[in-house]
């Protein structure tokens, strides 16, 4: 890749790249083991729906080394984890509800104690009737909370209205997070009612709240740390507190430290994944490809308990539009209540799913028309000003770059040219096709929960000028922790040598939001920033006196050194002030806040201005299908993401990279299968295929941006986290364009994902809806 006009200075790798490759950055397991830890071994629910007639554990304390075993009645607060409703047992006492549901917890001196006494606790069953898919729960009326609706205009009265009209459906599949660290939580108690729990969580906060609820304890009783992550990717937004919950009940009850730590196979089949969709909708368009009329229903499945489905969907239901202007859209959203895992957090939150529903209602609009599937997205761009560039939630897009990331992203990858080369071997090659399509990613940036859209900072200056930096965001991979040294460094004017990031903790920044909405610098940097500019004020005093000057107005804090503006060779060192600051008895710890202005959400209405801004992006994928085998290869990416002003365009790169492939990966390789009995046959590598480093692009060109600050964003720059993932929308559309050419039909479905299997039956689709078509 090729970064131009960024400058050389933001050129910094992640502050734990040589830990992650020498495998010397420490994790929530990697930790020196406190004395006399115990493990935890959960015994798994083997019905997808069952009612519990026995638990008998006496064989089970006969196993050397069985401390004890979790059962709800060692829960001393309330039994339950869930985080926007109380509907999700810690330990169930009744009735399980999916198949892997934790049923109790084995506590050993070792983890093979526990597993063995695991194995010896005997739990008998009475089956229940379970509801196992989508369409299962929309027969047996089976919902968490009533449908969400977002309506503008008057779609009905379009729909008669319109030239032509259209209506499908399309499954979407869900995703497992595969993050590299499984999920781990240690809970070390002080013997005062007070915990201490590491915990690999993208929201200390809430974990938090919730070990503290299952113990009965006040928050203050609490303390949550997250180091780092091993990857998170929405997995561990709400998923990590059961495990905390889980170590902490243990630690409560034995009075010693204790951990879960989850195996492969556990983690897959426990944890709750991608949400899994049902799209259904009706279409109007003219005969030129303007869409007229949009009315579409959104089915998540939700699984088991409720978790974070609400704002899912919700997001979901709003990227239906994706970058495009609907005249008139109702979408209607349900949250389908089943017997299968608790869907989650993943990577675009919803907005994926949604968005795919849109792009699958484009390529069909214009492939009916006859039209390429690329000018009919052009047709429908949001554009001007006013009711057009407003979305069916009523947020007018103030700096629309749709057209703009579009255009380069068609000149940088030379589209047309490639078409037509593309062409030309299609004519000549009959057993392998290439495709290459384009698609547009808008993306809003902001919680939609207004509330969670603030963050905290907390900056501690030492004698010596060594400095400690603590936010309210963690670190997942993606270099939140890199930035946010950048921030600071900036700030104060100082090298970045001195910092230290210490391990995100609830004791250092109070009740913070998830990271997670991309919105982890965003929020967190203004913070970092604040808390920098209240030292810096303090320090400029300090320095205004030792420098002889009037007032502070006009120092400049840079490169260690403070100088007045006017007169720079008389400066004074950063250090120098410090310990001045200090034996003038001037505090040098400072907090720092920030709360996202202008923002606000109708939650009845669904309507308002959730979203601070959107992330605009497009990619062009060209893709090689083997008519044989159904596999493709991934020939060339090209694509153009705004950044804005990037804060560190080496992380960005590798933010889109990784996102990208991770959204490959989900729609055309993951494949999660259940039985008829609802039970998970996908849960490790060799059944459950990822992305790995032969399926990244041999040409993968990824460009930023130019000249595109964001106003009001911390430095300019502007979300990463989320937004590239849907870029893999274009590969999607690059297999459909390819199996397109093995045939002549007018549409061709393709599964979500299109793994090689579903590839070739779209093939065979198109091919034998040619043949009839050839005969009529
Ligand atoms: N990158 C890495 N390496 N690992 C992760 O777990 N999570 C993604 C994204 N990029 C993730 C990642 C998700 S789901 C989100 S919401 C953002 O990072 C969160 O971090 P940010 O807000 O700092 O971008
Ligand atoms: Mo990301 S799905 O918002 O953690």
């Amino acid at each position: 890749m090729t970064i131009t006009n960024q400058k050389v200075s933001n050129q910094k790798s992640h502050e734990s790249a040589v830990g992650h490759v020498s495998g010397k950055a420490v994790y929530t397991d990697d930790q020196r083991l406190p004395a006399g830890m115990l493990s935890l071994y959960p015994v798994l629910s083997p019905h997808a729906r069952a009612k519990i007639t026995k638990l008998d554990c006496t064989a089970a304390y006969e196993v050397a080394g069985l401390v004890t075993i979790l059962t709800a009645d060692d829960i001393s607060g309330e039994n339950n984890t869930g985080v926007i409703i109380h509907d999700e047992v810690m330990l169930p006492t009744d009735e399980v509800s999916y198949w892997g549901q934790v049923v109790v917890w084995a506590v050993g001196e070792t983890e093979e104690a526990a597993r063995q006494g695991a194995a010896k606790v005997i739990v008998e069953y009475e089956p229940l009737p379970a509801i196992l898919s989508i369409q299962e729960a929309i027969a047996a009326d089976s919902y968490h909370l009533d449908k969400r609706v977002i309506k503008r205009g008057e779609p009905d009265t379009a729909l008669q209205n319109s030239d032509r009209t259209l209506q499908g459906e399309l499954e979407v599949g869900g995703q497992d997070h595969f993050y590299l660290e499984t999920h781990t939580s240690w809970v070390v108690p002080d013997g005062e009612n007070g915990y201490k729990v590491y915990s690999s969580t993208q929201h200390p906060s809430e974990t938090q709240v919730i070990v503290a609820r299952v113990l009965g304890l006040p928050n203050s009783h609490v303390v949550v740390t997250c180091l780092r992550m091993g990857g998170a990717f929405g997995g561990k937004e709400s998923q990590a507190n059961p495990f905390a919950a889980a170590a902490a009940v243990a630690a409560h009850k034995t009075g010693r430290p204790a951990r879960v730590s989850l195996r492969r196979h556990q983690d897959m089949i426990v944890t709750g994944k991608r949400h899994n969709f049902l799209g259904k909708y009706q279409v109007g368009f003219t005969n030129e490809g303007l869409i007229t009329a949009i009315k579409a229903e959104l089915y998540a499945e939700g699984g088991w308990s409720l978790d974070l489905s609400p704002p899912v969907l919700m997001r979901a239901m709003m990227h239906i539009d994706n970058a495009y202007y609907v005249p008139h859209l109702e979408v209607q959203g349900w949250i389908a209540k089943t017997n299968r895992v608790s869907n989650t957090a993943y990577r675009g939150f919803g907005g994926p799913q949604g968005m795919i529903v849109c792009e699958e209602i484009i390529d069909r609009v214009a492939r009916t028309l006859g039209l390429p599937p690329e000018v009919v997205r052009e047709r429908n761009f949001y554009h001007g000003t006013g009711e057009t560039s407003t979305t069916h939630y009523g947020q007018d897009i103030v700096h629309n770059r749709i057209a703009l990331v579009w255009t380069e992203a068609k000149e940088k990858s030379r589209f047309s040219d490639r078409q037509a080369e593309i062409a030309q071997f299609n004519q000549t090659s009959a057993y392998k096709k290439r495709g290459i399509a384009i698609t547009p990613v808008k993306f809003g940036i902001s919680f939609n929960k207004t509330e969670y859209n603030q963050a905290g900072a907390l900056v501690l200056i030492y004698t010596d000028g060594s400095i400690q930096v603590n936010h309210g965001g963690t670190e997942m991979g993606q270099g939140l922790h890199t930035k946010m040294l950048q921030v600071a460094a900036k700030s104060l004017g100082v090298k970045l040598e001195r910092f230290r990031i210490m391990p995100t903790s609830t004791d250092k920044v109070p009740n913070t939001s998830a990271t997670a909405a991309s919105s982890g610098s965003d929020l967190n940097g203004q913070a970092v920033k604040a808390a920098c500019e209240t030292l810096r004020n303090r320090m400029a005093t300090v320095a205004t006196k030792m420098l002889n000057l009037d007032a502070p107005e006009d120092l400049v804090f840079e490169d260690d050194w403070i100088y007045c503006r006017t007169y720079p060779s008389a400066r004074i060192a950063f250090d120098e002030v410090v310990k001045r600051t200090y034996s003038d008895r001037i505090s040098l710890s400072a907090n720092g806040f920030y709360r996202t202005p202008n923002i606000f959400w109708d939650a009845q209405l669904n309507k308002g201005r959730p979203f601070y801004y959107f992330s605009y992006g497009t990619a062009v994928s060209e893709v090689e299908v083997d008519g044989f085998t159904g596999t493709f290869k991934l020939r060339q990416v090209d694509l153009v993401q705004d950044v804005g002003e990037s804060i560190n365009p080496l992380l960005d790169k590798g933010q889109i990279e990784g996102g990208f492939v991770q959204g490959m990966g989900w729609l055309t390789m993951e494949e999660l299968l259940w039985n008829d009995q609802g039970r998970l046959l996908t849960f490790a590598p060799s059944t459950y295929k990822i992305p790995t480093v032969s399926e990244v692009p041999e040409q993968f060109h990824v460009h930023l941006l130019e000249r595109a600050a964001q106003e009001g964003v911390i430095f300019g720059s502007k979300a990463i986290g989320e937004p590239p993932f849907m870029l893999a929308m274009s590969v999607r559309e690059a297999i459909r364009n390819a199996v397109a050419a093995f045939g002549n039909a007018s549409q061709v479905s393709l599964a979500i994902p299109a793994t090689p299997e579903a590839t070739l039956w779209a093939i065979e689709a198109v091919k034998s809806d040619s043949l009839t078509a050839v005969k009529a």
